[in-house]
């Protein structure tokens, strides 16, 4: 018997990128089949293609062992593919069940929208799978995990064969993804087959008994899932063993940096450390607590309203970010897409936003030299792929993060400040970035870094201040950090009934 679905040679081109390059594996009825990769590998992709959104270079699918062509979505859809997608595609003030049957209404005598019998159908089938859903609600009124069921209970109605889902749980919560787990489970028992791609590998082993694991745009290996370690598929995604991650420090005694009584009028209160040449200094903190706050006021995006600054002895007074640049300060923001990047520019020129200075005499832009410093900072970080005039929102977060790092290298930033310098980033990234982190403060640049994922303050920091309530509650050295020590001071001390019953009055 053929299976379910074959990709057979399925290569795709972009100009200047090879998406895909000879891509084969099947899924069998009734199989949920993990598909797993970096950020970039080619996922997205290939499930574009499936959907008919993409036609592939060359290559073909086979369903049910026939080769079918996937001009349009359309197409896809009868061949019997439905796709829940990564940004659902659906309207928000229409009803639940009006969603189920968009773009392919019921009607009665071909005129009139068959209300009723779409929500007698859209009801049964939603009751298969969550019969909490009221097919009626306007559809904008549930949650995205609802949603994405709603989505499923369409690709029932559709009496789809095949179900793609391209990272259905990043924004759910582990119980709805509980919810999410039966419902494909369900599905694959009613031999539907599944391809299900996610980067968290805990779900993949979860509910997947068979993977593929794709590296640029190729299979590396079509595997057995009870066969392997988490931290083999992870090899395999990168390439490499990671490196088993041990702390190298390169601080010194010598004051790059130094706060005292730093207070803004959004939440710092009486901040006062030293950051030194080579250091890594961490800051940890709950959500609130002032993190954020404080890597502005040094960045000069806000400004203090009491406590002075002072870079290598000699005080400092930053009016708006632009002195703080001059003054060797570069701040890697937590939201890169909205405050680090010009998305439809070019590497090379988001790498001269900070320092067209540099660049430019007497207002006309040196553009040899600024190919040349692009091409010198981007290999130095790493960037891949090394398209150095492609527009930056097209690379993975990973490489963006390296990109921004690159421009401050290039305007020459001595004092470098990472607000979750990792958050969306896939772990061969991560671990890149960790690197290249500790290289430069190897290299003599102080470095902060903001960061929730306890692990990774540990994995990076020298010495780490723990901030509550917009000051610092506790400053640990290497000797005594551990997730225990960050927590137990970043947590406010629980309050005695009397102080609690005091502020409620
Ligand atoms: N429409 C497009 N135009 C140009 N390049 C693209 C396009 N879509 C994806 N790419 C590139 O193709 C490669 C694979 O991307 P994608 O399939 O989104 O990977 P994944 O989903 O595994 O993260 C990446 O280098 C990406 O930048
Ligand atoms: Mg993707």
């Amino acid at each position: 018997m053929s299976p379910r679905l074959q990709f057979q040679g399925i290569s795709k081109l972009f100009p200047a990128v090879r998406a895909l390059d000879g891509v084969s594996f099947s899924v069998g009825a009734g199989e949920i089949h993990g598909l797993l990769g970096e950020n970039g590998a080619g996922k997205s992709t290939l499930l574009r293609i499936l959907s008919g959104v993409y036609r592939p270079t060359a290559g073909s699918v086979l369903i049910d062992g026939k080769p079918v062509t996937l001009a349009n979505p359309v197409a896809a859809r009868a061949a019997g593919v439905a796709m829940i997608h990564q940004e659902l595609q659906q309207v928000p003030r229409l009803s639940v069940a009006q969603n189920m049957f968009l773009g392919h209404p019921l009607t009665r005598g071909g005129m009139f929208v068959a209300r009723r019998e779409q929500e007698r159908r859209a009801a049964e089938a939603l009751a298969a799978i969550d019969p909490s859903i009221n097919p009626a609600a306007p559809l904008g009124t549930l949650k995205v995990a609802q949603r994405q069921i709603v989505e499923i209970a369409r690709a029932l109605l559709d009496r789809a064969r095949i179900v793609a889902m391209d990272e259905p749980t990043s924004s759910l919560t582990p119980s709805e993804f509980e919810r999410l787990a039966q419902v494909i489970t369900g599905l694959a028992r009613d031999g539907v087959a599944v391809v299900y791609v996610s980067h968290k590998l805990d779900e993949v082993f979860g509910i997947c008994r068979r993977a593929t694991i794709m590296r640029d745009g190729v299979v590396v290996d079509s595997v057995d899932l009870k066969d392997l370690s988490e931290k083999a598929v992870v090899a395999m995604m990168v390439g490499r063993e990671l490196a088993q991650e041990h702390h190298t420090s390169h601080a010194s005694n010598k004051v790059m940096l130094s706060a005292r009584g730093l207070s803004s009028a959004t939440k710092v209160r009486n901040v006062s450390f030293d950051l030194h040449r080579g250091e890594v200094l961490g800051i940890a903190g709950l959500v609130g607590s002032g993190r954020t706050e404080l890597l502005r006021l040094l960045a000069g995006a806000d400004r203090a309203t009491a406590g002075t600054i002072a870079i290598d002895g000699k005080a400092a007074r930053f009016a708006s970010p632009r002195d703080a640049i001059a003054a060797g300060i570069g701040l890697v923001p937590e939201e890169r897409k909205r405050e680090g990047i010009v998305p439809l520019r070019s590497i090379t020129s988001n790498m001269a936003l900070a320092s067209m200075g540099v660049f430019a005499s007497r207002g006309v832009i040196d553009h040899t030299r600024l190919k040349q410093v692009a091409a010198e900072k981007m290999s130095r970080v790493n960037l891949r792929p090394f398209l150095l005039d492609r527009p930056i929102r097209l690379f993975s977060g990973g490489n963006q993060q390296k990109a921004i790092i690159g421009r401050w290298l290039a305007a020459g930033t001595r004092i470098l400040l990472f607000d979750e310098p990792t958050r969306g980033i896939d772990v061969g990234a991560k671990a890149e970035i960790y690197h290249l982190i500790e290289e430069l403060a190897g290299e003599g640049h102080a470095v902060v870094v903001v960061s929730s994922e306890l692990p990774e303050v540990i994995r990076l920091a020298d010495r780490v201040l723990v901030m509550r309530d917009g000051t610092i509650a506790a400053e640990l050295d290497r000797a005594n950090l551990s997730e225990q020590a960050i927590a137990a001071h970043a947590i406010p001390q629980t309050q005695t009934p009397a102080a609690q019953s005091a502020r409620q009055r």
